[in-house]
């Protein structure tokens, strides 16, 4: 059976595998640095001539730090397991690719912050689609910077569209169990 041309379920099955795969390190920094951020703001407290912070109270150094430290440990656990043999074959990630998406992912949030004040956006405030996109774009252009090859080999079309699917949902869902949990202050 054949969805669309050359894609078969099994095909679209991996892709989606593809996709969560190369995006673990990306995706894990946001939760984790909610759920371990606090302390003092990356901005030190400063306020811009337009009368709000350069970035605001929810961005921390603490949630900064405590989030790329674990999408690097979840990227060298994937790694470490590219190195077995691992039922389906997925796209192998380098110390680069998960350093660069793992970084990128959390100076998407931040440049997003960044502009979200200068609208006039309180921290905390929803900014639909930006929210969730903000590490896509951060995380894959760092990737194209640092590593363009990469993106060449692994990013295929039906893999990007997986990526474009999956993180809004899982943002969503992470977000709404964070904010069950008391770790976030808002469901979005
Ligand atoms: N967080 C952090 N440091 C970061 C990113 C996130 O401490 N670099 C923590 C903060 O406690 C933040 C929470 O994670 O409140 C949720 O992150 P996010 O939704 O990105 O921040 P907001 O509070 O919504 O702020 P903004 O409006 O600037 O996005
Ligand atoms: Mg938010």
């Amino acid at each position: 059976m054949t969805l669309v041309d050359g894609l078969t379920p099994a095909a679209l099955l991996l892709a989606a595998l593809a996709a969560c795969w190369i995006m673990l390190p990306a995706w894990l920094p946001n939760p984790v640095a909610a759920l371990f951020g606090g302390g003092r703001p990356i901005d030190g407290g400063r306020v811009l001539g337009d009368g709000h912070r350069l970035l605001g109270n929810g961005k921390t150094w603490r949630g900064f730090a405590a989030g790329i430290i674990a999408g690097l440990g979840c990227g060298a656990l994937q790694i470490a397991a590219q190195g077995t043999a691992l039922a389906v074959p997925l796209p192998a990630h380098t110390p680069l690719s998960v350093t660069a998406l793992a970084v990128g992912a959390l100076l998407g949030d931040i440049v997003k912050s960044f502009f979200k004040r200068r609208l006039g956006r309180e921290r905390g405030e929803a900014w639909p689609l930006v929210d969730q996109y903000d590490l896509v774009v951060g995380a894959f252009a760092l990737l194209a910077l640092v590593d363009p090859g990469w993106i060449a080999t692994n990013i295929t079309p039906s893999v990007l569209v997986f990526v474009l699917v999956l993180t809004p949902l899982l943002h969503r869902g992470m977000n709404l169990i964070g904010y069950a949990a008391g770790i976030k202050e808002e469901p979005w």
